[in-house]
C-alpha cells in the first residue's frame, strides 16, 4: 500500500487513520451513495442545484483524502438510471456540473495518478458528457495509484440484465456453453468489470437506509455505514468516522470469526 501522506482530517483522527492504514485495516474499496443534496439546499432556502454544487466540493475533498490514505478504489454513485425521471432542469444542472468537474479535476488526477472510470449505461448520456468522460478516461487510463469510479446512468438491476443479455448472445452464437457460466464469467460482463475488487464498505449519507439500485451484485459482502450527515456536509471528519467504524467490524464471509471457539 502507498505510504499515506497527512490528510486534512483533525489531527487526532488523522493519526488514527494513518495507524489503521499502516496496519492494513482500511477498506481497499469504498463506495458512496452521495445523498441529501436537495434537502441540504432546501433547508437553507436555496435551489436544489446549489446542493449539487456544494456536493461537488465534497467529491473533491473525499477523493483527495481517499487518495492520500492509499485506497485502491473510490466509487461514487453520482446519477442513477432512475434519476432520469427528475425535472429536465435538475438533470441538466447535474450533467453540467459533471462536465465542469471533469475539466477542473483533470490536472489533479494527472498530478496524483488517479484513473477515472465511468460505470453505467453511458450510451444514454448526451454527446458532450460522453465526450468529456471518454477524454478524461483516455487521459488517465495508465494511472495506477487510485481508481475513481463514477456511476452514471447506473442501475444495479439494469447492469445484471445487461450482463445476462451479453452471455445469452455468446451462447446463441455457440461461443459459450451454459454450463460454463459461473460467477467469474458473469462478473466479466458487469459494468464494474474494470474495478479490481467489490466494495468493502458502502457509505450512504442523508439518513436513508437503502441501496436504491446501487451495486446489487457487488454488495453481497460489503459492510454498510449509514450517516445522517447530508452529502454537501460530508467532509474529512465524517469520512474518517466511517473508516474507523469499518476497522471495528468483523467480516466473516459465512465462515467463523476469529473469536469463535470450536
Ligand atoms: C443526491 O442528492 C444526488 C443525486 C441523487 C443525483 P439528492 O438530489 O437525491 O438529494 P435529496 O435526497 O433530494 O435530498
Ligand atoms: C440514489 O439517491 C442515487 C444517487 C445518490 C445518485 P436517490 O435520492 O436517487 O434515491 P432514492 O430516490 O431516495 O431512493
Ligand atoms: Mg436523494
Amino acid at each position: 500500500m502507498a505510504r499515506p501522506e497527512p490528510t486534512a482530517a483533525a489531527p487526532d483522527l488523522d493519526a488514527r487513520l494513518r495507524m489503521l492504514a499502516l496496519e492494513g485495516r482500511l477498506p481497499r474499496h469504498v463506495a458512496i451513495i452521495m445523498d441529501g443534496n436537495g434537502r441540504w439546499a432546501q433547508a437553507r432556502s436555496q435551489p436544489r442545484e446549489q446542493g449539487h454544487r456544494v456536493g461537488a466540493e465534497s467529491v473533491r475533498s473525499i477523493t483527495r483524502m481517499a487518495r492520500q490514505l492509499g485506497l485502491e478504489t473510490l466509487t461514487l454513485y453520482a446519477f442513477s438510471e432512475q434519476n432520469w425521471s427528475r425535472p429536465k432542469t435538475e438533470v441538466e444542472a447535474l450533467l453540467s456540473l459533471l462536465v465542469e468537474f471533469l475539466t477542473s479535476e483533470l490536472p489533479e488526477m494527472r498530478r496524483t495518478d488517479i484513473r477515472l472510470q465511468a460505470i453505467g449505461n453511458l450510451a444514454k448520456m448526451p454527446l458532450p458528457v460522453r465526450m468529456g468522460l471518454e477524454t478524461t478516461m483516455a487521459a488517465t487510463r495508465a494511472h495506477r495509484s487510485m481508481t475513481l469510479a463514477l456511476c452514471l446512468s447506473y442501475g444495479g438491476r439494469e447492469e445484471i440484465v445487461h450482463a445476462a443479455r451479453m452471455l445469452a448472445r455468446q451462447v446463441a452464437k455457440g461461443e459459450l456453453r451454459p454450463d460454463d457460466i459461473d460467477e467469474a464469467r458473469f462478473e466479466q460482463q458487469l459494468w464494474t468489470a474494470p474495478l479490481a475488487s467489490p466494495p468493502d464498505l458502502i457509505i450512504r449519507t442523508s439518513g436513508e437506509q437503502r441501496l436504491s439500485n446501487f451495486l446489487c451484485w457487488q454488495s453481497a459482502y460489503s459492510e454498510f455505514y449509514f450517516t445522517p450527515v447530508e452529502w454537501p456536509d460530508f467532509r474529512e471528519d465524517a469520512f474518517a468516522a466511517a473508516l474507523i467504524e469499518y476497522a471495528r467490524r468483523e467480516r466473516r464471509f459465512g465462515g467463523l470469526g476469529a473469536g469463535a471457539k470450536g
